[in-house]
């Protein structure tokens, strides 16, 4: 059995900060599913938001976020992120990571983007590889600990837990089953300090800008093991995932739009003018919803993102990244229209816990995506999710989360024990049941929702629940089927959070109930399993 004194699930940029910050306390463990960088930060295009210009203010910034979060921001949670954020970002640069900057007459200064929903530039970006560079200068860090152990390719089976193991106190967490993908062992890993640190649940859809590790881990662990979840029923589309029959989950970033890109429909009009004042940067809610309405208006199958009126120079210098994968599959962004349809990207709800990554269930942390902590309400404002994982990481490292447990050495924890029959018809089965997920949820729980398909889905997902189940204890755990068996259980919290929640808001929009009904309404919806 192994033992920690911190062990972080994930390692993408809330995950690798508060590893590094706490590596000076005692022996680190950070548990990822592939390699290091296979994490949703690694593919964030956009940018950080942080006020840093002297036209900028730490009061815009909030308020544009709770605007943005449609009444159900914790505004003081909003506050703190917003405020402690340029200190995290000097830390950044400090290990050596450089955001573009321009010439502003005769000096250097950041070249700060726009996206939808802010009412002043303030993303920080490196080109359009934002989370690549964060995520390599992170590792590369990692890299020089010598506390640090990063455990690739292991995936976190479940959490162990006083309560589970039959103790009558307190229940915390004690530590976490883990599968070892190269030998196929399960191994027992003690620590009484668990950061849950695992992203987000896109691929719970059909169509997402997300990696294929999006599989809702964290929050699904969590919940089996008791803690709070929050607000599973706002799930962020972007409006932009490219449309192409090979790319699969290629974002177009909102930036395109920030820097002037216009949406048009199958026939070339400019049709956000429509719906919302601000146009094709109104807030990603929004436009959504508009896309979806114009697709399903003229049976199109997309809509073109179009950047054809700025220089080529400018687009190949500023879109590098999404101007040559355009390329390769036939789309010269610098001369045609991109086409575009809306994907799930954003998971805003997640596991409930407060500013300093604390869950309800003690020893048990949780920050970045898998998190709740109020900042996101019913709706992200863009490219604030990576200054959430810095400033979050940094203040749980520097919080409760240093103290130890009283109990850590006394329990002993068992070792796992499963089937260990590989089923003929394990993987047939395993991919049927992930597709029917990814399309009821498309279909049933997507951007516009009603009762009658929610109840539909929830029926469903029962009973695909049950199967997995089965399975699940029956036979030899998988990667695959863990992954199944987490998609599953997010799924399921996704329709409950929906279902409960009947009123339009944010990015939970229902033809049953348009209205946003502040009086009934105006609070998180949280689930436990209790
Ligand atoms: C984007 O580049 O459009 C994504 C940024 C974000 O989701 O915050």
């Amino acid at each position: 059995m192994r033992d920690y004194d911190f062990v972080v699930i994930g390692s993408g940029i809330a995950g690798l900060s508060f590893a590094l910050k706490v590596a000076k306390d005692g022996p680190v463990a950070v548990i990822t599913k592939r390699k290091g960088a296979d994490t949703n930060t690694a593919w964030a295009q956009g940018g950080i938001a942080c006020v840093t210009s002297d036209e900028d203010s730490f009061e815009l910034h909030v308020r544009d976020t709770l605007e943005a979060g449609a009444g159900l921001c914790d505004e003081a949670v909003v506050r703190t992120i917003v405020t402690e954020g340029p200190e995290r970002i000097h830390e950044l640069a400090d290990l050596g990571l450089h955001f573009d900057e321009r010439e502003v007459s005769g000096h250097r200064e950041l070249d700060l983007g726009k996206e939808g929903g802010h009412s002043k530039r303030r993303v920080l970006h490196v080109q359009d590889v934002t989370g690549k560079e964060i995520e390599e200068t992170l590792l590369r860090e990692l890299g020089r600990q010598s506390q640090v152990e990063l455990l690739e390719n292991h995936m976190a089976v479940d959490l162990i837990t006083a309560a589970k193991l039959g103790f009558a106190t307190e229940d915390r967490c004690l530590g976490v089953y883990v599968l070892d993908e190269k030998t196929g062992d399960v191994e027992t890993i003690r620590s009484d300090r668990i950061v849950l640190a695992t992203g987000g649940c896109g691929k719970v859809y059909l169509y997402t800008t997300n990696p294929d590790i999006a599989t809702g881990d964290g929050v699904a662990m969590a919940w089996r093991a008791g803690a709070e979840i929050a607000n599973m029923e706002f799930i962020q589309f972007h409006p932009t995932c490219l449309f192409h029959p090979q790319a699969k989950s290629f974002l177009i970033s909102e930036a395109v739009r920030g820097e002037g890109g216009i949406l048009r429909n199958n026939r070339g009009e400019d049709f956000m003018k429509h719906y919302d004042a601000r146009g094709s940067l109104a807030p990603r809610d929004i436009v959504a919803r508009a896309i979806d309405a114009e697709i399903k208006r003229s049976g199109a199958k997309c809509v073109f993102l179009d950047i054809t009126h700025k220089s080529p120079e400018f687009v190949r210098e500023r879109f590098p990244h999404i101007y040559q994968t355009c390329l390769r599959f036939g789309i010269d962004m610098s001369k045609q229209a991109i086409p575009v349809v809306p994907a799930a990207h954003y998971q805003c709800g997640g596991i409930k816990t407060d500013v300093n990554g604390a869950t309800t269930l003690p020893g048990l942390y949780a920050i970045g995506e898998v998190a709740c902590t109020g900042l996101h309400g019913a709706n992200r404002l863009a490219s604030n999710s990576l200054l959430e994982g810095l400033v979050v990481a940094h203040r749980a490292s520097a919080s409760g989360v240093r103290t130890r447990s009283a109990s850590k050495q006394k329990i002993p924890l068992p070792e796992w024990e499963s089937g260990n029959v590989q089923d003929v018809d394990e993987l047939v089965v395993i991919y049927h049941n992930w597709d029917e997920i990814r399309r009821l949820m498309w279909d049933y729980v997507g951007i516009v929702r009603t009762d009658k398909r929610l109840q539909r889905a929830s029926a469903r997902l029962r009973n695909l629940q049950r199967e997995i189940r089965e399975f699940y204890w029956n036979f030899k755990v998988s990667v695959d089927l863990l992954e199944l068996r987490n998609l599953a259980t997010v799924a399921a919290l996704i329709v409950d959070s929906a279902l409960s929640r009947q009123e339009s808001r944010g990015l939970h929009y229902t033809i049953d109930y348009p209205e946003m009904k502040d009086r009934q309404f105006k609070h998180e919806t949280v689930l436990s399993r209790g």
